[in-house]
């Protein structure tokens, strides 16, 4: 086929594979450092087998490999259904698929060895982060390039939520990211003290709102509706939401630094943003499942939609534990507890992990040409053990968490504290074990993933679909 007059399916479909191996490997990564949290003799007292080396590789494979991947591959797939031309270049999209893949085996092998910035979801250092700046520029190219060269008259709302999240990602990255080299695997951050504490974490903050957040929610806004059959549920709302969202999100990072030396007043700031941002996000959950109506018989049958639904159910639950957590005095309780954990992974394997399974589901059979999954039953079975493990992970985490907190700031009447330390994570063990089961759970659905998909594509012709020539 002429390559004028079709998608560019091939670096979609590199990045969708790619998905489900990085989602292999990051939660295999989950799975042990939860393991070792169990069995710390897991770390075989060799250095790069630590604990404190491992869990940045869990964060960063995870995050940036699967998460990162996901958002490639689905928004590269999707600027052009809807704007209905093909990529303005190939040579660029590869490029990004080459060079984010290289920036991954890069963090794979540093990370272990211990070379680290220290700054966490930002730990790469600098030659690796000056890499990371240039596929993102031109995958920011490759993305506005295919809207301005669009066919259609107006730029779908998924197409926003994306560009939102390459442009601040990109912003994000750069400022907090600025580092004086001293070596070829050492830099210190420009900023010091408190202005690097709340530089940090206005970059930790906003990756979570426009790389854990914005990002899937343009993969929200195309697959439900084409999953459903329907036209998203308001569209106004969706315009609302993207402006409401967007503008909120940015103020909310002092939350991550409560009772520190950041002064009170941007706490405060921090925690009000914070409450305002329910309203959004309620408002995009509520358009996404909404979008359902009249359709819910759908849900009986079609695992790839109970995927995005569920997913949507703890995004708002997720949504509305953070607010809460976001309250000083809640935060009192929570902070350094595994209840920020359970929060993390309610919207980590909740949100970002099931909304990419149901679209990769999705995606596959239209990338290599077939009409469906090799086996709707093992989605099927994927989505129930998906689902009982991050319901054993996040419950076990609140569990454990409330019980620290509380059990830290218990004190005697003579003003002695009434458990030391070593009790506290003595009576949070059990609930460690749980956590893990509820990990491997998930894990194993990866692996019933990449076997559905295995038997999806082998043997298939890779199809590009044609772009119609009506728009
Ligand atoms: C309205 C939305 C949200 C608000 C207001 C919010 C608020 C919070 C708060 C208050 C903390 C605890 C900070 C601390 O005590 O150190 C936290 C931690 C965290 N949240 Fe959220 N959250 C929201 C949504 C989400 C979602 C959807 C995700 C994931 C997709 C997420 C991922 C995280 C992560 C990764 C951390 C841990 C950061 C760290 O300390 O390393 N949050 N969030
Ligand atoms: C099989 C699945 C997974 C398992 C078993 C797992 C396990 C873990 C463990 C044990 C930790 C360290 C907790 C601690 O220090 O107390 C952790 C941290 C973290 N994980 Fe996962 N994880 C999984 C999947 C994911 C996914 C899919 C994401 C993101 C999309 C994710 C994001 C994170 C983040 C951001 C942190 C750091 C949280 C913080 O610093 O507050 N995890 N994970």
């Amino acid at each position: 086929m002429d390559s004028q007059t079709t998608y560019n399916y091939k670096v979609v479909r590199q990045f969708a594979i790619m998905t489900v191996v990085w989602g292999i490997v990051g939660m295999l990564v989950g799975v042990i450092i939860a393991a070792q949290l169990v069995w710390p003799q897991l770390s075989f007292d060799l250095p790069w087998l630590t604990y404190s080396r491992l869990r940045p590789l869990h964060t960063n494979a995870v995050i940036f490999a699967f998460g990162g991947s996901a958002l490639f591959a689905t928004s590269y797939y999707v600027v052009q259904r809807t704007c209905q031309v093909r990529l303005i270049s190939d040579k660029l999209a590869a490029f990004t698929f080459w060079g984010w893949t290289v920036v991954i085996l890069l963090a794979a092998i540093t990370l272990p060895l211990g070379i680290t910035s220290g700054k966490e979801y930002a730990e790469l250092e600098w030659p690796i982060d000056i890499l990371i700046t240039v596929v993102w520029v031109v995958y920011a190219i490759v993305f506005f390039g295919t809207i301005v060269k669009r066919r259609t008259p107006h730029i779908y709302v998924a197409n926003w939520f994306f560009g939102a999240f390459i442009l601040t990602v990109a912003v994000l990255h750069i400022i907090n990211s600025a580092a004086l080299p001293v070596s070829l695997f050492k830099s210190y951050s420009v900023y010091s003290g408190t202005i690097d504490a709340m530089v940090q974490w206005w970059y930790g903050h906003n990756a979570v709102g426009f790389f854990l957040t914005a990002g899937f929610l343009g993969i929200m806004y195309y697959f439900v509706p084409k999953q459903a059959g329907r036209p998203v549920y308001s569209y106004r709302l969706s315009v609302v939401h993207f402006w409401s969202l967007i503008s909120v999100y940015m103020w909310a990072g002092p939350h991550h630094l409560h009772y520190t030396a950041l002064p009170d007043w941007t706490q405060s700031l921090g925690v009000a943003f914070s409450i305002l941002l329910l309203a959004p996000s309620w408002g995009g959950m509520i358009n996404g499942i909404m979008t359902l109506s009249g359709a819910w018989h759908k849900l009986r049958t079609d695992p790839i939609l109970k995927f995005l639904i569920v997913s949507l159910s703890f995004y708002g639950m997720s949504t509305f534990e953070g607010p809460m957590m976001a309250i000083k005095t809640v935060n009192a309780l929570s902070h350094y507890t595994e209840w920020t954990i359970g929060h993390v992974h309610s919207g980590a394997l909740g949100w970002v992990a099931m909304v990419t399974i149901g679209s990769i589901y999705a995606l596959i059979p239209q990338l290599f040409g077939k009409k469906e999954m090799y086996s709707i039953k093992l989605i099927d079975t994927h989505f129930w053990v998906a689902t009982i493990g991050v319901v054993l992970y996040i419950v076990s985490m609140w569990i454990a968490g409330v019980m620290q907190g509380l059990m830290w700031r218990a004190i005697n009447s003579d003003g002695t504290l009434t458990y030391s330390f070593v009790e506290s994570l003595e009576r949070i063990y059990p609930y460690y074990i749980v956590r893990l089961v509820g990990g491997a759970l998930f894990f194993s659905g990866m692996l019933i993933m990449a076997y559905n998909v295995w038997k999806t594509v082998a043997g298939s012709e890779a199809a590009d679909d044609t772009i119609p020539q009506t728009a």
